[in-house]
């Protein structure tokens, strides 16, 4: 690494970060009051999570967030960006305040600023309180307001320290995963719930946003949406019109009405009676403008026409490399991407809030884990980030998926995308070699 000569560099402003999500890594399940998520439920429904794994310890981190501000610090990352977790903060959704989950939240962002660490705060990454989903969830738009009043509370506590918000991660996960196709927390499998959450965390998404500028002077907002590229798996003419299809489902139906104040004609017309409920102005307050849009990726998607599947449509697997989530590793994917955006909707300055890999990590005798796979996979995404930049995209930097090894959803602890190894034993912290890459790459701007 090393001897080797820097043949990247980024602009002086590019923000180098690292991030993770309250449930994923926090642990003190039953602790100062927090009250219960979906995800806490889901995790108790038999063979919903792999080998029955739950967040009730995860990485600890609520007590050891010292040491992990500590390993960001040593990274040499400028950006931190962390999830808030609603039940900490309104334990019964709505009502009652608890405020020693305010207090977690000061200590967390007082801790990253005397590291000169710049927080980046999600509102909400799939924590819902329980309560909220008992009398409807996402698909109630009553969940919207009791969204906005925890929103008001808590940019009114942090809003003088934190300056960058995001408001909802990935609504398309949140609605899909969550409500029409049950794989996520709460497990409800129906398309018509799961179009209805998807507006309503849309809207919740634009409500949200004068209330934060309100509360937090001079900060910049914005959500963070999860866009696959993709590909048609072959030049014919049906394989383009299923790939434009999923594109539709996976990318249009989210960023048309961030960006341009519209659902797709396309997709309203393929969900016919699924289709949400809108009320008017919904789709401007959606479309407020802000201040940043953070973008995830991961993958690609390829695309077949195929009568015989629901849809009309098959996913290919093309060959190439895949990393343990089964997912290609596609570089190419995210610039392309990148350009998109740049040239087909107005956007506001973009990060990168999530990239990275799940692998199979082997820890050495001597306590080490050499993930070249992981360092690659990051070291080819950002060399995607640098061409994007180089082109005009105004990209302003990228937060690694993730700090830590963490609690991977419904596959529970079975999948690490840590630049930090976690041994769930002990909770200890190792610093892998991509993360000493990456912490190296931070501090040079470049590699
Ligand atoms: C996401 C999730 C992360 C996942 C990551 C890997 O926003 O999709 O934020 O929580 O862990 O994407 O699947």
């Amino acid at each position: 690494m090393a001897s080797q000569p820097q043949k990247l560099t980024f602009p002086s402003d590019f923000l180098w970060g690292a991030a993770t999500a309250s449930f994923q890594i926090e642990g003190a399940a039953n602790e100062d009051g927090r009250g219960t998520s979906i995800w806490d439920t889901f995790c108790r429904v038999p063979g919903a999570v792999v080998n029955g794994d739950t967040g009730d310890v995860a990485c600890d981190h609520y007590h050891r967030y010292p040491e992990d501000i500590e390993l960001l610090r040593i990274l040499g990352v400028k950006g931190y960006r962390f999830s808030i977790a609603w039940p900490r903060i309104i334990p019964q959704g709505r009502g009652a305040i608890n405020s020693a989950g305010l207090d977690f939240y000061d200590r967390l962002v007082d801790l990253l600023l005397a590291n000169g660490i710049t927080p980046y705060a999600t509102l909400y990454h799939w924590d819902l309180p329980q309560p909220l989903q008992d009398a409807g969830g996402w698909p109630n738009r009553a969940t919207v307001d009791a969204f906005l009043k925890y929103t008001d509370i808590i940019t009114h506590r942090l809003g003088d320290r934190v300056k960058n918000w995001m408001t909802i991660n990935e609504p398309l996960v949140v609605a899909y995963l969550g409500y029409w196709w049950g794989i996520h927390a709460p497990g409800i499998k129906d398309m018509k719930a799961g179009f209805q959450a998807a507006h309503h965390v849309l809207l919740a998404h634009g409500q949200a946003v004068p209330i934060i500028r309100a509360n937090s002077p001079g900060s910049r907002v914005g959500i963070v949406l999860n866009p696959n590229w993709t590909d048609p798996a072959s030049d014919s003419d049906e394989d383009k019109a299923a790939a434009h299809t999923a594109d539709g489902f996976n990318n249009r139906w989210f960023f048309d009405p961030v960006l341009k104040g519209e659902y797709p004609a396309d997709i309203l017309a393929i969900l016919g009676d699924n289709a949400p409920k809108i009320e008017d102005g919904d789709l401007k307050a959606i479309n407020v403008p802000t201040d940043l849009m953070g973008v995830n990726y991961y993958t690609r998607a390829v695309v077949a026409a195929d009568p015989t599947q629901q849809g009309g449509a098959r996913m290919e697997h093309p060959e190439g490399e895949y990393t343990a989530m089964d997912w290609e590793v596609y570089p190419l994917g995210l610039y392309n991407l990148l350009m998109r955006l740049k040239n087909e909707y107005n956007t506001p300055p973009l990060y990168i809030t999530e990239n990275g890999a799940a692998y199979e990590d082997v820890m050495t005798p001597d306590g080490q884990i050499c993930d070249e796979k992981r360092q690659a996979y990051l070291e080819s995404h950002l060399a995607a980030c640098h061409r994007a930049i180089q082109n005009g995209v105004p990209l302003k930097g990228y937060f690694v998926w993730s700090l830590l090894d963490n609690f991977e959803w419904a596959y529970g602890y079975s999948r690490r995308f840590g630049i930090t190894h976690i041994d769930y034993t002990t909770l200890k912290r190792t610093l892998k070699q991509s993360g000493a890459w990456y912490g190296q790459a931070a501090k040079a701007n470049g590699f």
